[in-house]
Order: C-alpha cells, then structure tokens, then sequence
C-alpha cells in the first residue's frame, strides 16, 4: 500500500489509527486522510503527524457524501487502498436526527465503494457490533449472527456493511469488514460514556445514566483496535468479516463508578467528596441495546490478534490523558456540543 486514504481520518478511532500507523507500525507508504471536519473532526488531534510526517500525510477536506470532491482526490493521487471510518457514530444524535446518518453512512459508503470499483482497489469497512442488535444474558456475537439493528445509527451501519459485501460478492471488489466493541481511549469526542462521566465529573455536574445502568457493553483499547485494522488490511481474507472485542463486558452503572473512584484519587475535590455522589439515573435511551459481547475466536485464530490493554489500566491511561489535556477538551467543546448537550440531559 504506497497511497491508503482513510476516511474520517480526524475523529477518535482515525486519528489514533493514523498516528499508530505512522508510530508504531511498519507502514511506509503516505496516508490520504479525507474528513468533512464534522462537530466530532478535529484537525488538532493530529497536529504532532502533520508536521513529523509531512512528506507522508495528506490531509482533504471532503465530504464523503460529494462524489465530485472524491473523484478529485483520485485524480490527483494514485490511492491503492480505502480503509473507511467516516460516519456519523452517536446512537443518540441518530435517534434525534436520522437524516445525518442515511446520508454519510449510507451514501457516503456507497460513493466510497464506487470510485473504489472504478480502480478496483483494496476497501476495509470499520463497522460495529452494534448491527446484531441486542443480546440476552448468555452468548456471544460471532461472524454468523443475524443483522437486527436497533437504532438508526446501527441501522445505517449495517445498510454500508450490506453494501460493502455486496460490492465484494458482484464486482469482486477486495472488501474486508471488522464489527468492533465500544472503543475508549484518548481523543473520543465527549458525547460518549466515557469521556462525558470524566468531564461532568470534574465539573462536578451530574453523571447521567440511562435507565437502571445494567446494560452491559464490551471494552476495547483504541490502539487494540487499531492494530487489528492494521492485520486485517495487510493479512485480512478478501470477502471476509472479522468480528474485533475486548472480552470485557461491563455493566455501564460499573464503568461509572469505576471512573469515580479513579478520580477521587487522581483529582479529589478540595471537600473530598465521592465522585459516585454524582451519578444520578435518568430517563432511558428509546430503543437501549441491552447486551453487547463479541468471540473474537477468528481474527484471534487467522490473524493471531488479541487485545493487549487490560481495562484497568486503559481506563487509568484514558482518564490521565482527558487530565493532561484540558485545552483540548475546551476546544472541541463548542457552541454546537453544549447546545446539544443541553437538548439531551434536559429532557
Ligand atoms: P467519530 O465520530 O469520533 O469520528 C467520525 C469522523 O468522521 C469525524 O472526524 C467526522 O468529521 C468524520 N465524518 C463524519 N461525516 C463525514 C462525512 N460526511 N464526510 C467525511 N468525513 C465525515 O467516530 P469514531 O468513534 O472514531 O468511529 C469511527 C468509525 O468506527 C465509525 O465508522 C464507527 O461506526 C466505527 N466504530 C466505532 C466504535 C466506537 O466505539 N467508537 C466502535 C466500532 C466501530
Ligand atoms: O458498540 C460499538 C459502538 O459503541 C459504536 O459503534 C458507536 O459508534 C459508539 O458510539 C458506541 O455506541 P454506544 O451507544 O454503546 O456508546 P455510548 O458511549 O453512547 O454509550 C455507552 C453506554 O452508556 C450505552 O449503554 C448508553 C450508556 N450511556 C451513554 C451516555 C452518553 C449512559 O448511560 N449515559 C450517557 O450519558
């Protein structure tokens, strides 16, 4: 791969994915990375590579939705690989605006997919396991589970991986698909668990969990992930899903209270008073997947893959980083997000 374009190259998982290609892995060649710069791309997150690699990253401004910007980009470099993340990703957003989500995660995946049948290149699709839907108390996700989206985010997602297999299947296009879990780590826009119980917590506003907080995710690294993208480009069987998870299923109400007591060390208030005093519980998300859990026995077996962070300290690694980086998190924390915010929890 000389030319990969990675698409929404800006956001959480694509800016740790580029600085762990240029970083800490033996990818040579240059990266195309093309973002709209959405509310949740931030052209900062990858500052330090812009300038360490300038010879080597690109950066487009482009909408994955506007064909004409995206055939621009072909002519003018000679791209042999898309490993494709742009997407509207917030359930909640998807829930308020659907509109959003058809188009870029719809649409903009089937542009991608045309202009990559034109050159007949390599296309990696980052999907979710959220396109399975929701699990009861026992069993796992695996390649073979049924598609039964809940929310019009996943929804969406699923519709580009049906497209992705199609294109595959049809035109022979060289299509891989990885369903990963909930990523976490640093750079994740602060909608999401995580850094928005981080940063409540430090404000001392209320940390809001829906419904009874028993929904249970599983936990990824960001970097775990990111190695497992880069093996499934390089090693990936063409036509193939690859589901990717941290076999760390977590009720959500324990992540938070973990997060509380992490802070109560790392950033005790002047009074002293425990984080958990804060969690308050509100009204449910409509449509709230109870379980997810994922087998990740095939990337692990035909790929040797398997995550090498362990959520205590990741999630140690992830709070000290939202610590250290104070002036970033008042960046992205513009008009838009604190209007949204404020639609969201005041319901
Ligand atoms: P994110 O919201 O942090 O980043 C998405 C990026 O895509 C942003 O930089 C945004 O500006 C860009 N983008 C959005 N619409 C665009 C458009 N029309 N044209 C060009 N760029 C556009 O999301 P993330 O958490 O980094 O997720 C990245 C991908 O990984 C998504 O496809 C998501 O579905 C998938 N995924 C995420 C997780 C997770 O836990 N975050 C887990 C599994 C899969
Ligand atoms: O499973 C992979 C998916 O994980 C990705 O495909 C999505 O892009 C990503 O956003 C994430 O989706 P979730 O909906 O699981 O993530 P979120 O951080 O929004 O919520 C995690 C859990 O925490 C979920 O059960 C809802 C709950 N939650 C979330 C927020 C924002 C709360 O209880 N309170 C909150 O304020």
């Amino acid at each position: 791969m000389d030319y990969l374009m990675i698409t929404g190259g800006c956001g959480f998982i694509g800016s740790n994915l580029i600085r762990h290609l240029f970083l800490n892995s033996d990818f040579k060649g240059s990266i195309i990375n093309v973002d709209n710069l959405s509310y949740a791309g931030n052209p900062e997150n990858l500052e330090d590579i812009k300038t360490e690699f300038s010879n080597r990253y690109i950066f487009v401004q482009a909408d994955i939705c506007d064909m004409d910007a995206l055939a621009d980009i072909f002519d003018k470099y000679p791209v042999d690989a898309i490993c494709h993340l742009a997407a509207q990703s917030h359930v909640d957003r998807s829930i308020e605006k659907p509109d959003d989500f058809i188009q870029t995660n719809i649409n903009g995946t089937y542009n991608l997919l045309e202009l990559a049948r034109k050159y007949m290149i390599r296309f990696h699709h980052v999907s979710t396991d959220e396109v399975y839907g929701s699990l009861g108390p026992k069993g796992l996700f695996t390649e073979t589970s049924l598609y039964m989206p809940s929310s019009p985010y996943s929804a969406s997602k699923a519709a580009s991986d049906h497209l992705v297999r199609a294109w595959g299947v049809t035109y022979n296009l060289p299509v891989t698909i990885s369903n990963c879990s909930n990523n976490y780590g640093p750079y994740q826009f602060p909608e999401k668990l995580m850094p928005l119980m981080v940063l409540n917590a430090l404000g001392k506003k209320a940390l809001p969990v829906y419904g009874d907080g028993l929904n249970i995710r599983d936990w990824l690294y960001v970097e775990d992930h990111c190695r497992a993208i880069v093996k499934i480009l390089q090693d990936g069987i063409l036509g193939e899903t690859y589901n990717v998870g941290g076999n760390c299923e977590m009720a959500n109400i324990d992540v938070v209270n973990m997060i509380c007591d992490i802070l109560d060390k790392m950033a005790p208030t002047i009074e002293k008073q425990p984080h958990r005093e804060l969690i308050t519980f509100i009204k449910d998300r409509p449509g709230h997947d109870r379980r997810y859990a994922i087998d990740s026995t095939k990337i692990t077996q035909k790929l040797g893959w398997k995550p090498e962070e362990n959520f205590a300290s990741g999630i140690e690694k992830t709070i000290k980083w939202y610590l250290d980086n104070q002036k970033w998190v008042e960046r992205v924390q513009t008009g838009e997000y604190r209007a949204w915010m404020e639609r969201q929890y005041k319901k």
